[in-house]
């Protein structure tokens, strides 16, 4: 690992982590890292192979030989697996399921750990997940942990799904994000928590842009970044 910074985004899923992780790499100029597509992809991978998602010892060789790349898109960052673009399909409330089924894995986590460390490189990294600032970067300079109501989280999510076509009922979301908030909380390998040095912020009723200002001027507080680019 390099002493580049790193700022880690932790917290819940729908809790707008991406959105602000993908906006404060802009703003500094920093590299990003969206982790939570790793397990997205790795699940996927297994669909494609034909791979149980329970099988530790298959996923585990899914994991190691990923070949994965991000490439920029017009509608924002397109993920690659091996020559199919699978963005969408990762993205899909089946590909969370698989996600969610893949994380809770130990050695599918470890198989990732090196992959996610690599991506630490200079100016910076803005790294958005779960266990960023407790497992992968725990020395890093700035943690963030991020939440919102599971209603205000089912919303958001509702209106992603419309926007890619996807209908989805609300009552149906609030369930599937209690019950991945559950195994994610308390899966034994990387639980979800809260780095003890992580500041907590709670975006219910503040927009990506006000959660932004604010993450900007921690870590101008920090040193992190010589002035606000705002
Ligand atoms: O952030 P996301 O919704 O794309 O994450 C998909 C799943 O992967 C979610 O169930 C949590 C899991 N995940 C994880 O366990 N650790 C991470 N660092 C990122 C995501």
């Amino acid at each position: 690992m390099t002493n580049a910074p790193v700022i880690c985004v932790d917290g819940p899923s729908g809790a707008g982590k991406g959105t602000l992780s993908t906006k404060l790499a802009e703003a500094l100029g920093w590299h990003l890292l969206d982790s939570g597509a790793l397990y997205r992809i790795v699940g996927y991978a297994c669909v494609l192979r034909d791979i149980s998602w329970q099988d530790e010892a298959r996923v585990v060789e899914v994991a190691e030989t990923l070949d994965v790349r991000f490439a920029p898109s017009p509608s924002g960052v397109s993920v690659w697996l091996a020559d199919q673009d699978v963005t969408t399909q990762i993205r899909s409330q089946d590909g969370s399921r698989g996600a969610s089924a893949v994380a809770v894995l130990a050695k599918v986590r470890g198989a990732l750990l090196e992959r996610q460390r690599e991506l630490a490189t200079f100016p910076g990294l803005v790294a958005d997940g779960r266990d960023m600032g407790t497992v992968v970067f725990p020395s890093a300079a700035l943690k963030i942990f991020l939440t919102a109501s599971p209603e205000a989280r089912a919303s958001r999510r509702q209106a992603q799904l419309l926007e890619k076509g996807e209908s989805v009922s609300l009552r149906r979301l609030l369930d599937s994000i209690n019950e991945r908030d559950e195994r994610d909380i308390n899966r034994s390998a990387s639980p979800l928590v809260a780095a003890e040095d992580a500041v907590h912020i709670d975006s219910s009723a503040l927009s990506v842009d006000a959660v932004c200002d604010r993450v900007v001027e921690l870590a101008a507080g920090k040193g992190l970044i010589a002035r606000s680019p705002n």
